[in-house]
């Protein structure tokens, strides 16, 4: 019965998106709407001493000017602010009360009858501020680092195996050392923006750019003492994310804020430089420890994570544990330490925690093959493992090794040369390098509602988000498969706190949650109407049981006959049904007995011009192993764009803090690298047939973050391949590489 899934649909949204007819969170329109414009505190500590808003006042059309002073009441206990994904402390407040805790720390709303308005008065918004000395410096820092135990941990932290410092100090062969990431900003297309429609009667409807509508609505909630019924948090497209919608930003709860004062509909959106002070993928020191036998055979796993916090929360992901679980090992050891500085908490970026411990994990052990004098994929065959190195677990499916083997025949590795710098083309080094990269293959609980209507449409709804991602499109899919019908008889309803139950749209784990509630779904609706087919008049499928019939071009069929069957159309007429409807939940089975993973291997190709030190990444083959591709099309799509964002990292991304201000200076994306049409060459994604009868029934993991994880340790291997330097600080910059 599956006629879609697992083909390249193309994205059922992909009109609306071109056409301009998909509306974002700043594009809904009604009366009378009022437009916000912030005030960001200019120094990184200390206190508002006196906020002087008159200048602004007095500019015609400006409405009012919101502070901490004067603003409508906000909770006072932490617990009202803390979201669904909110890491341990005391989440900031904004317009709260006169404390700095960051550079671009919102200060002040301006609201005015137009956009320019509001943005010229708020630059006439004067402040005095107490300043303290704000420290941002992590490496400065280091030795101030505290470890992070139990719960302090998102994902867990995995205990260590047997003694590895021992083990590591009688290694035949050794390789310690630091690699860092720095700090990098999300810069999605669409800016941060919320624009709240004052119903009336109490009601709000808060458009806002976010990966998680019931988040922030239950947010918004705790944060003004609303009613869940008199709030509805609506999402329908967004503008790309990578993780910076997953908390709710401060957009959202200003909006709200002007529009309780003011009792009307308010707007606000963004600025690019103030998104630089939402949040931020946090730098991160991490330092590799690897010994190995002189046969290749590892010994001695060490990774310790040291990476930047706020003062007033503890983010931090799982950096280190992907080392010790992914290769044979006999001895590991994790720690992740924070630094606690004066800036916005980070959060979670593009594969957290993966994308920055493998790339750790990845350049250390290309540094120890070549120690080894052993090619780089070659030693990963002899450290693979079957299982969880970490639980001790097996996998419900890996493959891995077939990833290796596809990525490397598609990409010729055979055909390289190992010794550094022996490869060139005219004025240009070339250079070859490989990583693997892993991500958890996650699911959450979901729920979904499927209508049928007795025309023949089914429309299925469900809270989740559509980041860019494809949900519209692999839910399309899955209803289609499931219902038997076409797809232009679904609609797909997302992005709408009132809708069935979803998390945020994170860490991969949509499709195979949204999936399954909508299979479960499907089965009820199926169930329903297979009780009224066989009821009809004479029936074709009279003495026939629910599984011995199935469904197809919207009727039910028999298994054995395809000459018997019934249109849901007559089942539901003669029964006197207009609709049928069921909601369901994922439900899905514990299967905690087996690690679940999602792998890739990663082989890139880098050209570098010996005189100029330009790096080009002329070709990067990504062999990825997640489980049953729903769309390949749009999965294609998702590694692409991760692979891209690899490159992003691996040579362009990084934000730079003046530490003598606490403020990021280049906030912006002319001075913020991001990788162009033009730094982009030959992008081969490979997915590797992985059957897995264990995880969930349909077999899905889900894509997205594993075609980010490897790729900056895969180019940086090629780098160090290409000119015989080995840059650990990322970006890999010409000033770095010195040829
Ligand atoms: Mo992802 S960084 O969980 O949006």
């Amino acid at each position: 019965m599956a006629t879609q899934i697992g083909t390249p649909v193309s994205r059922v949204d992909g009109h609306a998106k071109v056409t301009g007819a998909a509306k974002y969170a700043g594009e809904f329109n009604v009366p009378g709407l009022a437009y916000g414009a912030l005030v960001t505190s200019t120094i990184a500590k200390g206190r508002i001493a006196r906020i002087d808003a008159s200048k602004a006042l007095g500019v015609e059309g400006v409405i009012a000017v919101l502070t901490h002073e004067n603003r409508p009441k906000m909770a006072d206990d932490d617990r009202s602010y803390k979201d669904d994904v909110a890491p341990e402390g005391s989440p900031f407040r904004p317009l709260y009360n006169a404390n700095i805790l960051f550079s671009g720390q919102p200060i002040a709303l301006v609201l005015a009858e137009e956009w320019e308005i509001a943005r010229f008065a708020a630059s006439l918004v004067t402040v005095d501020y107490e300043r303290q000395t704000p420290v941002t410096d992590l490496y400065r820092e280091r030795n101030q680092a505290f470890t992070l135990e139990g719960d302090a941990f998102a994902m867990s932290l995995a205990k260590p195996r047997s003694d590895a410092r021992k083990a590591f100090a009688a290694s035949d062969v050794r390789h310690q050392a630091d690699y860092f990431i720095p700090v990098e900003h999300h810069n999605p297309m669409e800016l941060y923006a919320a624009t709240v429609i004052w119903e009336g009667g109490g009601k709000l409807t808060v458009y806002d750019k976010t990966q998680g509508v019931q988040n922030v609505q239950r947010y918004l909630c705790g944060v003004f003492g609303l009613k869940s019924e008199n709030v509805r948090v609506l999402s329908p497209f967004a503008g790309g994310a990578f993780g910076s919608g997953l908390r709710p930003e401060f957009e959202a709860p200003l909006a709200v804020l002007g529009a309780l004062a003011m009792k009307r509909s308010v707007r606000l959106v963004l600025t690019r430089q103030q998104m630089y002070a939402l949040c931020y993928r946090p730098a991160t020191i991490e330092n590799l420890a690897i010994g190995a036998k002189s046969d290749g055979t590892l010994e001695a796993m060490m990774h310790e994570a040291t990476a930047m916090t706020s003062r007033h929360e503890a983010f931090a992901r799982n950096d280190t544990t992907w080392s010790g679980a992914l290769y044979k090992c006999p001895n590991a050891k994790y720690s992740h330490k924070l630094v606690r500085l004066d800036l916005p908490t980070p959060c979670d970026m593009r594969a957290p925690g993966a994308a920055t411990g493998v790339y750790g994990l990845e350049s250390a052990m290309d540094e120890l093959a070549l120690a080894l004098d052993i090619d780089p994929l070659e030693l990963r065959y002899r450290s693979y493992c079957d299982r969880d190195q970490n639980e001790d677990l097996p996998f419900t499916s890996n493959e891995l090794r077939e990833c290796y083997r596809q990525g490397a025949k598609a990409f010729g590795w055979e055909k390289r040369k190992p010794e550094p710098r022996s490869m060139r083309e005219g004025k240009e080094l070339i250079g070859w390098g490989m990583a693997t990269g892993v991500w958890e293959a996650l699911q959450m609980e979901f729920a979904a509602r499927i209508t049928l209507t007795a025309n023949g449409h089914a429309e299925v709804s469900c809270a989740t988000s559509d980041i860019g991602t494809g949900t519209y499109t692999i839910m399309t899919q899955v209803a289609a498969d499931m219902l038997g019908l076409p797809p232009e008889s679904i609609s797909i309803k997302l992005g709408d706190s009132s809708l069935p139950h979803s998390p945020v749209e994170g860490g991969s784990w949509t499709a195979a949650s949204v999936s399954h509630a909508i299979a479960n779904a499907a089965h009820d609706v199926r169930a329903e109407l297979f009780d009224l087919a066989v009821k009809v008049p004479a029936s074709p499928l009279a003495g026939l049981t629910f599984d011995d019939a199935t469904v197809g071009e919207g009727m039910f069929v028999s298994k054995e006959d395809s000459s018997r069957a019934v249109p849901f159309a007559d089942a539901m007429r003669h029964a006197g049904r207009d609709r049928i409807e069921h909601e369901r939940s994922t439900d899905f089975k514990d299967v905690s007995n087996c690690a679940r993973n999602v792998h890739s291997a990663i082989f890139a190709e880098v050209k570098v011009d010996e005189e100029l030190g330009v790096i080009r990444v002329t070709r990067v083959v990504s062999a990825v192993a997640a489980g049953r591709i729903l769309n390949p099309k749009t999965a294609h799509s998702q590694i692409m764009g991760s692979v891209v964002w690899g490159i992003g990292m691996a040579l362009h991304e990084e934000s730079l803090i003046d530490h003598r201000f606490g403020r990021f200076m280049n906030a912006n994306i002319a001075e913020y690298h991001i990788p162009t049409n033009a730094d982009i060459y030959d992008i081969k994604v490979i997915f590797v047939d992985e059957r897995d009868a264990i995880i969930n029934p349909l077999g899905i993991k889900g894509v997205g973050e594993i075609g980010i994880v490897g790729v900056a340790a895969a180019i940086a291997n090629a780098v160090y391949h290409a000119t015989g330097k080995r840059v650990r600080d990322l970006p890999i910059t010409l000033d770095k590489l010195q040829l």
